[in-house]
């Protein structure tokens, strides 16, 4: 069977923003912006995604469009029979492990979403307390995550150019289109300056190293980065797109999302004085506060957990997208059997992290639960590596006239020609060292 490609550039480049743009840059981007000095923030994550990022996703992009195939089949075919086909291994794995867990938020965000359309969000003494008896009820948030995986593999299952790009070319200018309207409506509210010079105002005293660690994780988790999954999504690339070009767009449109979403959500939390928490307590705690103090607030809530689901559903569809391709690909699966058999696994592993809120919170691994065990192992391990091995294989395994070939299409686009020698130093030398020293500081600090 022929495999399928993108129909579109425009359809592969919304598809691969869809996957950057998601729960990082609506909750986590800022909330960090928040904590650590505003543009300060902003200025430093800019520095990681040119110098550490976009190196890396421009490796991604070579070696998925040079081979074609899964992100397991990419490593094998591009280094036949060596131990890289294991780094193509962890790349599907870990997408796997950051569903199971990313599903159980978008289940909560679908669960806003309803309690937003039922205007549960205009009286703010129902809403204290809300967030976490939701959560740690053992079976209510079970039937939204479970809602949203199979949004996920439906999308999925209709393939990478009826279900993935279509899907993408809907929903991702309807989600611009909602985040930049509550941004305006929120800026204009009496109160949201002090928020707004906040925001683009640096305050350097407030940068710290834990502040570099932080910039760089998130350039890092928000561009989808070291799992495989911008790898996969390559693979579909027609030859003739301009994969710097490309790589550059993707980059500029997830950094323009985030800076909207901290435009509909920081000025807000100043102007009504609400203090704003970390990760899914200022989405789901914090903002429905804001809502029900804010005029036209219920409608807005609709709008805004409208939004978080959409951005959330094109992330996951990404990474299972990197599963399927494999077990389609390389055990020859139908699509069909590949995505029930997955949604099957990730329900179960979803109702374990989801659990780990409510029923099984004292179940700990090194002190952490289920669900930050998966976040843990996903994101400040397997990832990092995965980016780190995803440079060194472009860097130095394959062969420099390959490399030079795929970004310059055959020396055929005389920019990217030019400044080839510059990307390539960044891919051989400072994206990896760079990821390296800021994944073991990590750990350090
Ligand atoms: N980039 C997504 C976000 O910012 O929420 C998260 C993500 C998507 C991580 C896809 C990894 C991935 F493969």
């Amino acid at each position: 069977m022929e495999r399928e490609n993108f129909n579109s550039r425009l359809g592969m480049l919304l598809a691969m923003v869809g996957s950057a743009v998601g729960l990082g840059n609506i909750w986590r981007f800022p909330y960090l912006v928040g904590v650590h000095g505003g543009a300060a923030f902003i200025i430093l994550y800019v520095l990681f995604v040119f110098l550490l990022s976009l190196p890396l996703l421009i490796s991604e992009f070579v070696i998925g469009r040079a081979s074609r195939l899964n992100a397991y089949g990419a490593y094998d075919k591009l280094a036949p029979n060596t131990i890289w086909r294991y780094v193509g291994f962890l790349s599907v794995l870990s997408p796997f492990l950051i569903i199971a867990y990313y599903d159980v938020v978008g289940g909560w965000s679908l669960h806003y979403f309803f309690e937003a359309c039922a205007m549960s969000f205009s009286q703010s003494s129902e809403i204290a307390g809300m967030f976490s008896n939701h959560i740690s009820s053992p079976f209510a948030p079970l039937f939204t995550m479970g809602l949203f995986l199979l949004m996920t593999c439906v999308v999925v299952l209709m393939g990478v150019q009826s279900g993935i790009e279509r899907f993408g070319k809907i929903m991702m200018p309807l989600l611009f289109l909602v985040i930049l309207a509550i941004a305006i409506w929120v800026i204009t509210l009496p109160g949201a300056s002090e928020g707004v010079k906040y925001l683009f105002k640096p305050d350097f005293s407030k940068v710290t190293g834990k502040t570099l660690v932080a910039a760089m994780g998130q350039a890092f988790f928000s561009l989808s980065l070291g799992c495989g999954t911008m790898l996969t999504y390559a693979s579909y690339a027609k030859k003739s797109d301009n994969i710097g070009s490309s790589s550059l767009q993707i980059a500029f449109a997830d950094l323009l999302f985030a800076i909207l979403a901290s435009c509909a959500i920081l000025p807000g939390v100043f102007a009504f004085g609400v203090d704003p928490g970390e990760g899914p307590g200022l989405i789901f705690e914090t903002l429905p506060m804001m809502f029900a103090a804010m005029p036209l607030g219920s409608l807005v809530a609709i709008f805004f957990f409208l939004a978080v689901l959409i951005a959330a559903l094109t992330s996951t569809i990404s990474m299972l997208e990197v599963v399927i391709a494999y077990l389609v690909e390389e055990h020859h699966a139908s699509r069909k059997a590949a995505v029930w058999g997955c949604f099957s696994v990730l329900f179960l592993l979803g109702v374990l992290c989801s659990m780990s809120f409510g029923p099984l919170k004292d179940v700990t691994i090194l002190g952490k639960t289920i669900f930050d065990c998966f976040d843990f192992l996903a994101a400040n391990i397997l990832m990092p590596f995965g980016g780190i091995l995803a440079c060194v294989f472009v860097g130095w395994k394959m062969k420099k006239p390959d490399v030079y070939a795929e970004l310059t299409n055959e020396g055929s686009l005389r920019f990217m020609s030019k400044i080839y020698p510059l990307i390539y130093f960044f891919i051989r030398y400072v994206a990896p060292a760079g990821i390296l020293c800021v994944t073991i500081s990590n750990f350090l600090l």
